[in-house]
C-alpha cells in the first residue's frame, strides 16, 4: 500500500471516476488509497440540490453500518471529499467488487440519497510466498515431464494487479509451467526437463519470481530448494479432487468440519503422509488440519457475516516429498445470530407544537446483518402516541406525526420503536426516541374569574389595595407570562388611570384617588392580562368597583334656615288645637341608607309642654289647645340627627309667634332680638311680608270657610311647607326606602316670579307613606280661583285633597312686593 506510489498514480486514477445516479441515487468510482481531502465528485451538483441550502438543511454524510465515515460533503462547494484512508484491501480483502455505502441526509425537509463509492483496486502490493523456501526431495529416478507443484504467490491486489505470472531462474534440469486456477489464480509446476543424476548433483537451488499485472509491476520472489534423493516413489492421491462441506456459522471450536484422505502406494515411509494447507491464508486461522488424519476442525469463530464460504487448497505430502493437491471448499450456513439495530439518521428535536399532522421528524434506518429470512425486518412503533413509521427507501422509515402535538398537555414523547426479524426464533431490538415538544403562544391568558367586583368604603387613602386579579396562561416561559394593564378608557369623564392602577405582574389593584360615594358609586374598569409572546395574546376581564357610604356627611336644614340666619317666623293662630300642624323642619342628608335616616328632636322649647316634632317627619304640631296664657312668642330649638355610626347632626331654631292679627306682626323684630346689619333687615322684611302673605291668606281662608258656614275651623297645616329653592342643596342622593327625603320626588317647583327671594319651591308632605311622585298633589294658582269661586262642602277652599290620604295642601302664591 505504497503511498508514494500512489500518489503518482492518482491523477491518472481518477480519470477512472465515474458517475451514475438512479433514482435520488448516486455512485461514484474511486480508487483506493486517496490522500484525505481529495474530491470524490460534487455531489449537490450530481443530486441536484441547491448549494445555497446545503448547509441549513444540515446536510452530512452517514454510514450504512455506522461505520467508519470515509467521506463528507463540503457544505460551500457541495463536494464529496475523502475524510478517512480508504484501503481497499481491508474493506474488501480479495472481493471484485468493494462499493462502499454512504447516505447523504438532508434535513428540512427529510431527504436521503445512498452514495455507492466503488473502491478499485490500485496494484499497491506485491506479490508474496508463503515460506522463505520451497523444499523438495525428488528420486534420481523421476523421469523426465514429472511434475512438481509449486505454492502460489500470494498478492492482496485483485485483478490485473494480482499475481500474473511466475518466472524460473535458467538451469538444466528444470522448467516452468503456468497454470490457472477456476478462479483464475495463477500457479506454477516444475516440469523435469531433464533427469537428475544424484552422483553428480545432490542438491539443487532456484529462484522463482511472480510477478503481477499492475503498472508499475511488482514482484516477489521465493528460492525453491532441491534434494536429490536415491530411491523412487509413488504419489500420495487424494480421495477426492474436490471435497465440500457444510457448516453453520458459530459452530463451537474443534467440530469436525470434514475429514480428507489421500493414498500412497509406498510401503513404510514413503507411504506416510502428511496433510497440510498449501498456503499461508487467514483460513488457515479458522480451520486447522490434522497433519496426520487428515481431520478439519474449526479452531476460530465461524461468522458467516464476515465469510460466508470459504476454499483452501490442501496438499497431502510422502515421506519423500511427493505431494498432491484437492481442493477444500466449506460452506457457511446463515444462523439468526444478528437482531436487528436501529439506527436514529435524523431528528427534528424539539419539534413545535403546531405543526400539521403528517410531518415528518425522524428518519429511521433498521439493519440486521443476517441473510434471506433472518434479515427481514418488521418495524413497529409503540401505540398510543401520536407517531407512526412511514417505510420508505428500503429498510429506512420516517417518523411521522399523526395528530395535533399539545405542548400544554405532553411536553415530552418517549416512542419506543421495536424491530423483529423472521427470523426463527426471531431476534428483536427496541429503541426509545426522545422528542421534545417545542411552545408556540397558542393559549391566550385566562382569568380565573369571568369578572371581578371590589368594595371600598368611600374616603379611602390613595393607593389601598382594592382587589386582585389572577390570569394563568398555560404556554411556556415568556410566552406564558401574564402582564396586567388597564384598558384606556374613562370614568366619569377622567382617565381611568386617574382612578385605579393595577400591578402589571401581580394583577392587584390599587386605588389612585380617595373616593367619594357622594359623586361615585359604583364604575367599571377592564384589565387586561397579557403575555410576553410574540406576537402577544390577550384577554380582558371587567373589574366592578363598588363605593360604599361612610357617613360623613350631616344634616342639612333647609328649612328653617340654619340656626343664627333665621329669622323666620311661623304664625300659630290662637285657635289652633291640639294635634295642629304648625311648621315642619325639612333637613336632608347627602349620605344614603341609615347615615341619611334622620330624626327630629326638640332639644329647647319656651313651653315644653306645647309642642312635640314628629321624630321621622319634622313636622311640629300643638300638643294641646293654646290659650290666652300662652305666651305669644315661642322659641323651639330642633335638632336633627342621622343614623349613621357615629352620627351627625344640625339644629336649628324656630320662632314660632301665636297671633291671629297681621298687626302684630312688627313685633317679631324682638323676636329676631339678634339681628342688627342692615342685610338682615332686608331679609326681615321679606320674612315679615312672607308671614303676612301666608296669615292674611289664612284669613281669607277662615273668611271663606265661614261664609260657607261651616263649623268651626279645625285648620292643619299638614304637609305643605314653602321653601325657597335657594336653600336647596345642588344634589342629593336618590335612595330607596330609607324613609330620607328624596329630591327628585319631593321637590317641585311651583311658581317662579321675578324676585329672587319669592322663588319658591313646595315641598308636599313627607310621611312614612310617602306619595310617589306622579300621585304628588299639584295646584297652580288659578285653581285657588276656582276654589274660592265654587265655596261648596268639599274639597275645602283653598285645599287639595289626595284621594288617598286625609292630606291637606295649602298653596300660597307669591305676592310680589
Ligand atoms: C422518557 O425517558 C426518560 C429517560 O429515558 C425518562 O427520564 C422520562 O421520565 C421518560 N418520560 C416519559 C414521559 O415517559
Ligand atoms: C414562544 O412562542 C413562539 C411562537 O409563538 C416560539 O417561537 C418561541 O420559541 C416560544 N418561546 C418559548 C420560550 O418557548
Ligand atoms: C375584551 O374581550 C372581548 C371578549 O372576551 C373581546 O371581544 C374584546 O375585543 C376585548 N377587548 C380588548 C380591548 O381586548
Amino acid at each position: 500500500m505504497g503511498y508514494s506510489r500512489f500518489a503518482l498514480l492518482c491523477g491518472l486514477a481518477c480519470i477512472f471516476l465515474a458517475l451514475h445516479s438512479v433514482s435520488g441515487d448516486v455512485s461514484y468510482s474511486i480508487p483506493e488509497e486517496m490522500k484525505r481531502g481529495s474530491v470524490i465528485g460534487n455531489i449537490a451538483k450530481d443530486l441536484g440540490l441547491d448549494l445555497g441550502r446545503l448547509s441549513a438543511r444540515k446536510a452530512r454524510i452517514d454510514t450504512e453500518d455506522n461505520n467508519v465515515q470515509y467521506s463528507g460533503v463540503n457544505l460551500n462547494t457541495g463536494d464529496l471529499i475523502v475524510q478517512e484512508r480508504i484501503d481497499r484491501e481491508g474493506l474488501c480483502a480479495k472481493k471484485a467488487s468493494c462499493v462502499l455505502k454512504q447516505e447523504l441526509v438532508l434535513e428540512n425537509p427529510l431527504e436521503l440519497h445512498r452514495i455507492s463509492i466503488r473502491v478499485q483496486d490500485i496494484n499497491d502490493n506485491s506479490p508474496q510466498f508463503k515460506e522463505e523456501s520451497l523444499k523438495f526431495e525428488i528420486r534420481e529416478s523421476a523421469v523426465k515431464g514429472a511434475r512438481f507443484l509449486l505454492d502460489e504467490a500470494h498478492d492482496g491486489d485483485i485483478g490485473e494487479n494480482a499475481v500474473q505470472g511466475y518466472s524460473l531462474e535458467q538451469n538444466d534440469h528444470f522448467k516452468l509451467n503456468v497454470n490457472t486456477k477456476s478462479g483464475g489464480r495463477k500457479y506454477g509446476e516444475l516440469i523435469l526437463d531433464k533427469e537428475l543424476d544424484r552422483e553428480e548433483k545432490r542438491e539443487i537451488m532456484l529462484l522463482l519470481t511472480a510477478v503481477d499485472g499492475g503498472s508499475p509491476q511488482r514482484s516477489g520472489t521465493v528460492v525453491i530448494h532441491v534434494t536429490v534423493l536415491d530411491a523412487n516413489d509413488n504419489v500420495p492421491v487424494f480421495s477426492q479432487t474436490v471435497y465440500k462441506a457444510s457448516l453453520p456459522e458459530n459452530a463451537p471450536l474443534d467440530t469436525v468440519v470434514i475429514t480428507v484422505s489421500a493414498t500412497d502406494a509406498d510401503e513404510g515411509l514413503n507411504s506416510e503422509i502428511t496433510y497440510g494447507f498449501d498456503h499461508v491464508s487467514d483460513e488457515n486461522q479458522v480451520f486447522s488440519l490434522n497433519v496426520k488424519t487428515g481431520e478439519v476442525k474449526v479452531a476460530g469463530s465461524i461468522d458467516y457475516e464476515k465469510e460466508s464460504a470459504y476454499e483452501m487448497q490442501i496438499s497431502a505430502k510422502d515421506g519423500l516429498g511427493l505431494a498432491s493437491y484437492a481442493t477444500l471448499i466449506i460452506e457457511i450456513t446463515d444462523m439468526n445470530d444478528n437482531a436487528p439495530v436501529i439506527y436514529l439518521k435524523s431528528l427534528s428535536n424539539p419539534i413545535p407544537e403546531n405543526v400539521p399532522p403528517g410531518t415528518e421528524v425522524g428518519i429511521i434506518n433498521v439493519q440486521d446483518r443476517d441473510s434471506e429470512s433472518n434479515r427481514q425486518v418488521r418495524c413497529s412503533i409503540q401505540q398510543g402516541a401520536p407517531f407512526k413509521l412511514v417505510p420508505s427507501i428500503k429498510n429506512y422509515y420516517s417518523l411521522v406525526t399523526t395528530g395535533h402535538l399539545d405542548r400544554e398537555l405532553v411536553s415530552i414523547y418517549n416512542i419506543t420503536i421495536t424491530a423483529a426479524d423472521e427470523g426463527s426464533p426471531p431476534l428483536s431490538s427496541s429503541k426509545t426516541v426522545e422528542l421534545s415538544v417545542a411552545d408556540i403562544n397558542d393559549n391566550p391568558p385566562v382569568f380565573e374569574e369571568q369578572s371581578y367586583s371590589a368594595y371600598v368604603a368611600e374616603n379611602n387613602k390613595p393607593g389601598s389595595t382594592l382587589c386582585s386579579v389572577t390570569a394563568r396562561d398555560p404556554d411556556w416561559r415568556q410566552n406564558g407570562t401574564v402582564i396586567y394593564s388597564l384598558l384606556v378608557g374613562e370614568v366619569n369623564g377622567a382617565p381611568v388611570s386617574s382612578y385605579l392602577s393595577v400591578n402589571g405582574d401581580t394583577g392587584v389593584i390599587h386605588a389612585v384617588r380617595s373616593f367619594d360615594y357622594e359623586q361615585l358609586r359604583s364604575f367599571k374598569v377592564h384589565v387586561i392580562a397579557r403575555d410576553n409572546g410574540s406576537p402577544p395574546l390577550s384577554s380582558n376581564v371587567t373589574v366592578s368597583v363598588f363605593i360604599s357610604d361612610v357617613n360623613d356627611n350631616s344634616p342639612q336644614i333647609l328649612y328653617p334656615a340654619p340656626e343664627g340666619n333665621s329669622f323666620m317666623t311661623e304664625l300659630v293662630p290662637k285657635a289652633a288645637h291640639g294635634g295642629s300642624l304648625v311648621s315642619k323642619v325639612i333637613a336632608v342628608d347627602a349620605d344614603s341608607g341609615q347615615n341619611a335616616w334622620l330624626s327630629y328632636h326638640i332639644v329647647k322649647s319656651t313651653d315644653p309642654g306645647l309642642f312635640t316634632i314628629g321624630v321621622h317627619s319634622g313636622e311640629i304640631r300643638t300638643q294641646r289647645d293654646i290659650s290666652e296664657s300662652d305666651s305669644m312668642k315661642q322659641n323651639l330649638i330642633v335638632a336633627v340627627k342621622d343614623n349613621g355610626q357615629p352620627s351627625l347632626s344640625a339644629t336649628c331654631s324656630m320662632y314660632l309667634l301665636i297671633s291671629d292679627n297681621l298687626a302684630e306682626v312688627p313685633e317679631l323684630k324682638d323676636i329676631s332680638y339678634d339681628e342688627k346689619n342692615s342685610k338682615l333687615t332686608s331679609y326681615l322684611i321679606i320674612a315679615l311680608v312672607s308671614v303676612s302673605t301666608f296669615f292674611l291668606t289664612f284669613i281669607i281662608i277662615i273668611l271663606g270657610v265661614r261664609f260657607c258656614r261651616r263649623r268651626k275651623p279645625r285648620l292643619l297645616f299638614d304637609g305643605a311647607v314653602a321653601i325657597p329653592s335657594a336653600y336647596l342643596p345642588p344634589n342629593y342622593a336618590d335612595v330607596d326606602g330609607t324613609g330620607t327625603l328624596r329630591s327628585t320626588y319631593n321637590y317641585d317647583a311651583y311658581l317662579t316670579t321675578g324676585s329672587r327671594t319669592s322663588d319658591f319651591k313646595f315641598v308636599t308632605s313627607y310621611n312614612d307613606n310617602t306619595l310617589p311622585a306622579d300621585q304628588t298633589l299639584r295646584k297652580s294658582p288659578t285653581d285657588f280661583a276656582a276654589a274660592f269661586g265654587d265655596c261648596d262642602d268639599s274639597p275645602k277652599v283653598g285645599t287639595v285633597v289626595t284621594s288617598r290620604l286625609p292630606f291637606y295642601t295649602l298653596m300660597i302664591p307669591p305676592i310680589p312686593l
